[in-house]
């Protein structure tokens, strides 16, 4: 069901998946191992302990398999029918090595593998070995956490007080485009870059300065016809109108996946929203269920919160600022909001394993047809991120001309899903651009020159915003 189009490689030098094998997969692995160990060490229980250093050290071979670029094993049976699916296309690709296999495949296999060693546990099955890294950028995403609390709380009240008045559509259909932007940039700062950002790097990347100028940086952008298309259904007084979106990160990007969210519940653009996260800890940062509680959880008392030390802060003697009595208001009016939304059942939470499946999303309409056919009943389905747009478009090295409508093949015109990409590019794959342009951003600082690699696509400074319309 795949592109008959070569898959970008961990084996091809010119590919983000060359380092990415070689040393961001490494450190990835130390992160996972350092927290288990530290979970473990924190343990009193002593059967769970000893089970925790055995997979402490299973882990630990792991990385071994990686760095010494050995063949990858079949995964073992944890009960849950991908499990085949992985196994079935690992047979498939001949058995492959680590550092020289299809980059998007491996990548998934890599973080199916460390769920294993937890799920086929006691004591440790659903622990989130990422969870102790997204809540701590969390935190260190505090200024503009709060810089957009207090516009949201704004915005919100004025979307209610205008409700049933005449409005500028010109400015409306702005405001769709600001909030849009500000959900697509959420994106630029995923943990699993985090091995070549600092925290300072990030906090840059989140405010709303950088987010302006970032604007010229968004290569392709076909929000208007999204937002048409909303408007339209609107228009209609269609009485449900439902809104999906494919999280990616937690943390600052849930955050701002939110926002978006309640201003389009707020703004009559959408009746529903349906959120999409995954069924297990993956690509380090992705949003898992308990993600989400976390995040209420947090906004709910800001004040602990923020002004608790973490495990790190004890260790480095610091303590954080307190929050002013307005900016915990403003916090704790989004907890209301939200969660307000999420009883009323406006807002919810529908998970899929199909979401952690090693394939392309080519296969969506062959191997889980329930989920498309929902997906179809969708005004739009917003799909999150850089992971995302890989498997929409089956990370393959498509001409980056191609219309994105073409490279995501059984999703595109006549598949009956409304699809907008908003993703920043952290990765080879990138369709939709107007001829000369690649080669022009290849010219710039960084860009990779005529080294072959299209390295400007690497680091989240670009983004797209596609949409293909599947009517
Ligand atoms: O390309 C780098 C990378 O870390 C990939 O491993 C992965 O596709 C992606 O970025 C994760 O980014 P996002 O969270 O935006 O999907
Ligand atoms: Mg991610």
């Amino acid at each position: 069901y795949d592109t008959k189009i070569p898959r970008y490689s961990t084996a091809d030098k010119t590919s983000f998946g060359f380092p990415t094998g070689r040393e961001r997969w490494p450190i990835i692995i130390t992160g996972v191992i350092d927290d288990a160990y530290r979970s473990v060490s924190q343990c009193d229980d002593t059967e769970k302990r000893d089970e925790g250093k055995k997979i402490v050290e299973e882990l630990a071979r792991l990385k071994y398999e990686v760095e010494h670029d050995r063949p990858l094993v079949p995964i073992r049976d944890d009960g849950y029918p991908d499990v085949a699916l992985y196994n079935k296309e690992l047979e498939q690709l001949g058995n492959p090595s680590w550092l020289n296999v299809q980059w998007l495949f491996c990548e998934c296999y890599l973080f199916r593998r460390i769920n294993t060693s937890f799920s086929l546990s006691t004591y440790w099955k659903g622990y989130d070995v990422f969870a102790r890294q997204k809540i701590k950028t969390f935190r260190s995403s505090r200024p503009a956490v709060l810089e957009l609390a207090g516009r949201y709380k704004d915005l919100v009240q004025k979307l209610e007080n205008n409700k049933g008045q005449a409005t500028d559509e010109e400015s409306d259909r702005l405001l769709f485009m600001e909030v849009c932007e500000i959900c697509l940039w959420g994106n630029a700062t995923d943990l699993s870059l985090l091995t070549s950002l600092s925290y300072e790097d990030i906090q840059k990347l989140q405010g709303s300065e950088a987010r302006k100028a970032s604007e010229k940086n968004i290569l392709v952008n076909d929000l208007p016809a999204a937002y048409d298309l909303l408007l339209k259904a609107k228009k209609e007084g269609k009485k449900e109108r439902r809104v999906d979106i494919v999280l990616d990160n937690a943390g600052f990007e849930l955050y701002v996946d939110l926002i978006l969210a309640g201003y389009l519940l707020s703004a009559g653009l959408a009746t529903v929203v349906v959120l999409h996260p995954k069924s297990m800890p993956w690509f380090v940062s992705d949003v898992v269920p308990g993600d989400f509680a976390a995040l209420l959880n947090a906004l709910a008392n800001p004040r602990h919160f923020y002004e608790t030390p973490s495990e790190d802060d004890h260790l480095q003697d610091k303590i954080p600022a307190p929050l002013s009595d307005a900016e915990a208001d403003q916090l704790s009016y989004l907890f209301q909001e939200w969660s307000r939304l999420h009883s009323e059942g406006q807002l919810m939470l529908r998970p899929n394993r199909f979401w952690t499946h090693p394939g392309s999303y080519w296969r969506l309409p062959h191997v889980e047809k329930e989920l498309l056919e929902d997906l179809k009943t969708s005004e739009l389905v917003v799909f999150k991120g850089d992971l995302n747009y890989r498997k929409l478009t089956g990370d393959a090295s498509w001409d980056p001309t191609t219309p994105f409508t073409e490279a995501i093949g059984p999703l595109g015109p006549g598949s009956g899903v409304n699809i907008l990409a908003l993703r920043t590019c952290k990765a080879d794959v990138v369709v939709g651009l107007k001829p000369g342009q690649d080669e022009e951003l290849r010219q710039t600082e960084g860009g990779g020159g005529d080294s072959g690699a299209r390295k400007w696509a690497w680091s989240g400074k670009w983004a797209v915003v596609s949409f293909s319309n599947g009517q």
